[in-house]
């Protein structure tokens, strides 16, 4: 996969030389491209920023710069794509459609992700107007709701969501099939060594008896009851209507 990242502080995407990330770029997995958003200004302060046209607080990001960006991103991704690659152009951004797992699913099938970084207030409207009759594939997605200074953090977070569910990125390829909202619901708790646990207030603490039944059958429908019991406790916004509730203990 190729990712192109157009931001003003290219530093911040560091995070991304790091860890599975950083080894799917090294292992030819990941393509990743920073690009300074400033490169595209032509003013000897490199201006990316207006006042906002109508009046109002802060500052929004002015369509030029932008406009050139894409140009030369894209002409440059299709070099190396092939002419008949499409990119999906995504804008993190509070105002967009909710980032979820399946999202992230649906991204790491494709083969070129470009990610732009809004700062400020945001990005000239035209923009994504431009854009869409160029006939770009363009998504605006919010990582939840609340509001960043910028859409640097929700590329780090979303690059992490999509590059893992590229196959060879996480080795054990059976852990992206059990965890929260794989399907749907939370994931059940974990517990590992040692069984019977003293904490530092002195209690023991038992890991649940059955995961040391050996019976994967029982431990299996444990861990569904569980799934379903925390997620009714904390997301029941998660849950289909027709969920019949808690289980009766024992
Ligand atoms: N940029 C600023 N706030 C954001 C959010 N909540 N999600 C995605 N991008 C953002």
């Amino acid at each position: 996969m190729r990712i192109d990242v157009v931001t003003i502080f290219p530093e911040y995407l560091a995070p991304l030389d790091l860890s599975l990330i950083g080894k799917a770029r090294r292992d030819g997995i990941l393509d990743l491209h920073v690009h300074d958003l400033r490169t595209w200004t032509h003013d000897r302060h490199r201006t990316v920023d207006d006042t906002p046209l109508g009046g109002g607080a802060g500052m929004v990001m002015k369509p030029e710069p932008w406009a050139e960006a894409f140009a030369a991103v894209l002409s440059a991704g299709r070099e190396a794509q092939g002419a008949d690659a499409h990119p999906l152009i995504i804008f993190p951004n509070p105002a967009g459609a909710p980032f979820a797992q399946a999202t992230a699913q649906d991204w790491s099938q494709r083969e070129w992700l470009v990610l732009a970084c809004g700062r400020y207030e945001g990005i000239d409207e035209r923009v994504y107007e431009h854009l869409a009759d160029q006939g770009h594939e363009v998504a605006l997605v919010s990582l939840g709701d609340y509001v960043l200074n910028g859409g640097e953090v929700a590329v780090l977070a979303i690059t992490e969501a999509v590059v893992r569910l590229i196959p060879g990125v996480v080795g054990n390829a059976a852990s992206l099939v059990e965890e929260s909202h794989s399907d749907g619901l939370l994931e059940y708790p974990l517990y590992t060594r040692p069984a019977s646990w003293t904490d530092p207030a002195g209690t023991v603490r038992e890991a649940p008896p059955i995961l040391l039944s050996g019976d994967h059958g029982r431990i299996a429908a444990w861990r569904r009851e569980q799934s379903r019991r925390r997620t009714r406790e904390r997301r029941p916004d998660l849950l289909p209507a027709d969920d019949e509730g808690p289980a009766p203990l024992g």
